[in-house]
């Protein structure tokens, strides 16, 4: 055979003519017997798969994690085990609400997604550039996203859904502050702030846990754009974070962030004023300090955006030992959530995917399905377990610690005596007068359109947070 790469089928055998049907007679009609065209028209119908439900239109690249402090005392992660030490990893940014086709400069909340591939597992750390979120509680996740998506109707983004769902979930004061500052319209994602957001759990060679926060603070400084920069922008590019991360890294220009971590000994969770494990709030820093803990750069583009990107899949549930979850519910209900979602969008199969597959061996029992393509146990007589045949066996040095669980089932609600004011407070006072002008007037903008009766109700909730926020509102309103 020669070296040359003669274009063929799927099954491999060569194509004679790339440019001609074949046809009866040079008129036409096409024979059906052209199975190189019915294969070309049939792959073609399948091109696309479902977009991600949410967090659809996103950018990606490879780099690694450095170790640069150690914190072993906390966590047995063999990611962690050692100053130096450097592990592969994937990262997808995103925005929240757009769909594939979606401009990139757009306000909305910036996906930070991690797969670390470390050698007991993958590790996803799927977070955002926020580090708290909309809802505490899972069962409004769908709600949440219908107020986000388009209206039935009209099939335009609707903010009168928006603002009658947020000043009904004062829970979101918080991530709306967020979302409608200068943060909110990152210029790109080289220049945004990661967060696990969550609470998990960190636990160390002796069996101790720790509550944990992760953050992946940037090392190019945050840049934001205006409203009306924005508008600019998208009128010039669609593409404007794919052409700044693609760009950076072909030109060598490798973007950094420095991982730090928050850590709460397990038992500090029962004493804190606010509950740990809400979605909706921040440790403060200085009841837990930051620890400096390594350094992400991102210094390889994909090959293949639809391989690599499109078809990566990561997960909160995917953590590896040394690393656990935390009681917040709605990190329980992603851990659940990812996975299936991933199994409709990309089937059975998908953590085969060459993007997906873990760096250290993988052996278990799943049998069949849809891209069944990867090898039998090296023992093919072990397809079950237990079995007499050398199959892998469990280990039980991964036993994760017991997870201390209290109180009775029941419906909690989770509005009653909760402290929905004091966290974004504190994030106004820390803003400048210039930084609380644009908030107000962004905030006023994006409420162009919603019935009185809404705009009101959600004007009180920023009274009570502070009367200047209010106050500053209603007068961006009124301009
Ligand atoms: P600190 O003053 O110790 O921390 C303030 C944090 O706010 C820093 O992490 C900083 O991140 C971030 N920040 C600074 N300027 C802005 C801005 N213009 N927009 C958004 N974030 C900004 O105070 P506390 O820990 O007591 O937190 C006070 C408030 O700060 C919180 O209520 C929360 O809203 C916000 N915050 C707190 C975080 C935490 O984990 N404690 C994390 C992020 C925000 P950076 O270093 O990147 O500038
Ligand atoms: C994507 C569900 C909250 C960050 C997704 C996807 C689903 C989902 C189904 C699509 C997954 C895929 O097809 O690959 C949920 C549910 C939530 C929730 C049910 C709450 C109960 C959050 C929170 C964060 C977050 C709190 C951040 C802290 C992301 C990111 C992606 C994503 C970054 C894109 C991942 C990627 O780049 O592939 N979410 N989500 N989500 N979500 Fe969530």
């Amino acid at each position: 055979m020669s070296n040359c790469p003669y274009h063929t089928t799927t099954a491999g055998a060569p194509i004679a003519d790339n440019q001609n049907s074949l046809t009866a007679g040079p008129r036409g009609p096409v024979l059906m017997q052209d199975w190189q065209l019915i294969e070309k028209l049939a792959h073609q119908n399948r091109e696309r798969i479902p977009e991600r439900v949410v967090h659809a239109k996103g950018w990606g690249a490879y780099g690694t994690f450095t170790v640069t402090h150690d914190i072993t005392r906390y966590t047995r992660a063999r990611i962690f085990e050692q100053v130096g030490k450097t592990t592969e990893l994937i990262a997808r940014f995103s925005t929240v609400a757009g769909e594939l086709g979606a401009a990139d400069a757009e306000r909305d909340v910036r996906g930070f997604a991690l797969k670390f591939y470390t050698e007991e597992g993958n590790w996803d750390v799927v977070g955002n550039n926020t580090p708290v979120f909309f809802i505490r509680d899972p069962l409004k996740f769908p709600d949440f996203i219908h107020t986000q998506k388009r209206h039935p109707r009209t099939n335009l983004r609707s903010p009168t859904a928006m603002w009658d769902f947020w000043s009904q979930s004062p829970e979101s004061l918080h991530q709306v502050t967020i979302l409608f500052s200068d943060r909110g319209l990152p210029t790109d994602v080289r220049h945004i702030n990661g967060y696990g957001s969550h609470t998990y759990s960190f636990w160390n060679a002796n069996g101790e846990r720790f509550w944990v926060k992760f953050h992946f603070k940037t090392r190019q400084g945050h840049r934001y754009w205006t409203n009306a920069e924005a508008a600019q922008v998208v009128g010039a590019t669609r593409e404007s974070t794919q052409e700044d991360l693609y760009g950076a890294i072909e030109s060598g220009d490798y973007p950094r962030w420095t991982l730090f971590v928050q850590v709460m000994p397990e038992l500090d969770a029962e004493k804190t004023p606010y509950n740990p494990f809400d979605l909706t709030k921040v440790w403060p820093h200085k009841d837990y300090p930051l620890i400096e803990v390594g350094v992400l750069e991102l210094n390889r583009n994909p090959e293949n955006y639809f391989a690599e990107i499109e078809q990566v899949a990561m997960s909160p549930s995917n953590i590896v030992p040394g690393i656990g979850f935390s009681p917040d519910k709605m990190l329980q209900a992603r851990i659940f959530s990812y996975a299936d979602a991933h199994r409709y969008r990309l089937g059975t199969h998908y953590e085969a995917l060459p993007v997906n597959a873990p760096k250290c061996p993988v052996h278990h029992y799943h049998k069949d399905g849809a891209m069944r393509f990867f090898a039998n146990n090296p023992n093919p007589d072990a397809y079950y377990e237990p079995n007499s045949f050398a199959g892998p066996v469990a280990n039980p040095e991964a036993k994760e610690p017991p997870l201390r669980i209290a109180g009775d089932a029941d419906r909690y609600d989770h509005r009653e005596g909760n402290d929905d004011y004091g966290q974004p407070r504190a994030l106004w006072n820390l803003l400048t007068e210039d930084e609380r002008s644009r908030l107000h007037a962004n905030i006023a903008a994006a409420m162009q359109g919603v019935p009185d009766f809404i705009v009101e109700r959600q004007l009180v909730h920023f009274d009570k947070v502070h009367p200047g926020y209010g106050a500053g509102v209603r007068n961006a309103l009124k301009g």
